[in-house]
């Protein structure tokens, strides 16, 4: 069996870059070891609309680009000229934000000479294990929850990826955030519906959970209509600690049960929990348990590997450069692009 420890890094410093969507970020890693992690976020800029602009993303990534990169490179105490190599999100995202980075990593990497890499912004999730856990198998199910994907995929080896199941309209992390914004908790919606739920009665609105039966697929759309209803019902009545609750609560048992369907459905004994949601604690804890009580070895990135960062991108980009990937100039930013079955090892 192989593990993590046995995969070979890029030698020389590394530097990553991530602009696929609303965050900016730069990362320095040597090997597996991240040396900085820089996330400029658009939070902010963003809120007002309670969802990411697309024209306004772009112009916030041209802004944040290099004292981002700059900071990166700071804070991890290595020059630019010590960079061997650059790992950049090229594919899938905001077409506009992805371009800030790819032209930027280009730019960067002909001037000093050096490779750089596009890399699949979902095989940087996928990665971002690798920073902290050398004897986890690189034969493992992940499920990958963020704000644009519920996916469970059979990682058979770094590079080769097949679906297992995926939802089949909104995603776990938009299903929190639509939530969040019918109880007024703002955005974006995840952190605010897991603070808000701490007081909250998880039992108390019964949710339906999408899709019945034994299925690795979701449904996240009817439970954003189930909220909107029991808003509309509740009225001013609501408690929006025990709503908040129950809608933790109905999305954290879905992913659960499907996830451990999956892991019977295939055999493998190990398991990973990555993307954004995979910050939410709730969720951590019940796979974690679960996977312990069945022995199956289980594998969460730290919080800040689990939101959009550029680290778990350098983590993807690093053993495809060693393994001699290369990008050119035509490298471009792609806003869809599948990984399922591609790029075998
Ligand atoms: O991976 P990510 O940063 O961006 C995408 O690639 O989509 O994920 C963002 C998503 C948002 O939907 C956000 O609400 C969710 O992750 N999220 C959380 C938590 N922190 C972030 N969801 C539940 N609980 C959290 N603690
Ligand atoms: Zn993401």
């Amino acid at each position: 069996m192989s593990l993590v420890r046995d995969l070979n890094f890029f030698t020389k410093p590394l530097l990553a870059i991530e602009s696929s969507c609303d965050e900016t970020s730069a990362a320095v890693l040597v090997g597996r070891e991240i040396r900085s992690n820089v996330i400029a976020s658009q939070i902010e800029l963003h809120a007002k609309w309670g969802g990411v602009v697309p024209e306004a993303a772009s112009r916030a990534h041209v802004e944040a680009i290099i004292p981002v990169v700059r900071e990166a490179l700071d804070s991890a105490g290595v020059a630019l000229s010590e960079i061997g190599g650059i790992a950049i999100t090229n594919r899938p995202g905001l077409v506009g934000a992805l371009s800030v980075g790819v032209t930027s990593a280009k730019a960067l990497a002909m001037s000093l000479g050096i490779p750089f890499l596009g890399v699949h912004h979902l095989e940087g999730h996928l990665c971002s294990i690798f920073a902290e856990h050398e004897d986890f198998p690189t034969e493992h199910v992940a499920l990958v929850v963020s704000g644009g994907h519920t996916e469970l995929v059979h990682v058979q080896a770094p590079g080769q990826y097949r679906l297992i199941g995926a939802t089949i309209d909104d995603a776990a992390g938009e299903a929190f955030d639509k939530g969040a914004r019918l109880l007024g908790l703002g955005y974006p919606g995840g952190l605010a519906v897991q603070q808000a739920a701490k007081a909250g009665n998880p039992k108390r609105y019964k949710l339906p959970v999408g899709l019945r039966g034994d299925t690795t697929d979701f449904s996240f759309s009817g439970l954003k209509t189930a909220m909107l209803r029991l808003t509309e019902v509740e009225g001013d009545r609501i408690n929006i600690a025990d709503a908040a609750a129950s809608l933790q609560e109905a999305i954290v048992s879905v992913l659960v049960k499907r996830t451990f369907l999956a892991i019977d459905e295939t055999g493998v004994r190990a398991l990973s929990l990555v993307g954004g949601v995979a910050a939410n604690v709730a969720l951590r804890e019940r796979l974690s348990d679960e996977a312990r009580k069945r022995g199956i070895a289980f594998a969460v990135p730290a919080f800040s590997l689990c939101t959009d960062n550029a680290a778990m991108i350098g983590l993807a980009g690093s053993w495809r450069l060693e393994r001699g990937e290369r990008s050119d100039v035509s490298l471009d930013a792609l806003p869809n692009a599948d990984i399922w079955d591609a790029n075998p090892v």
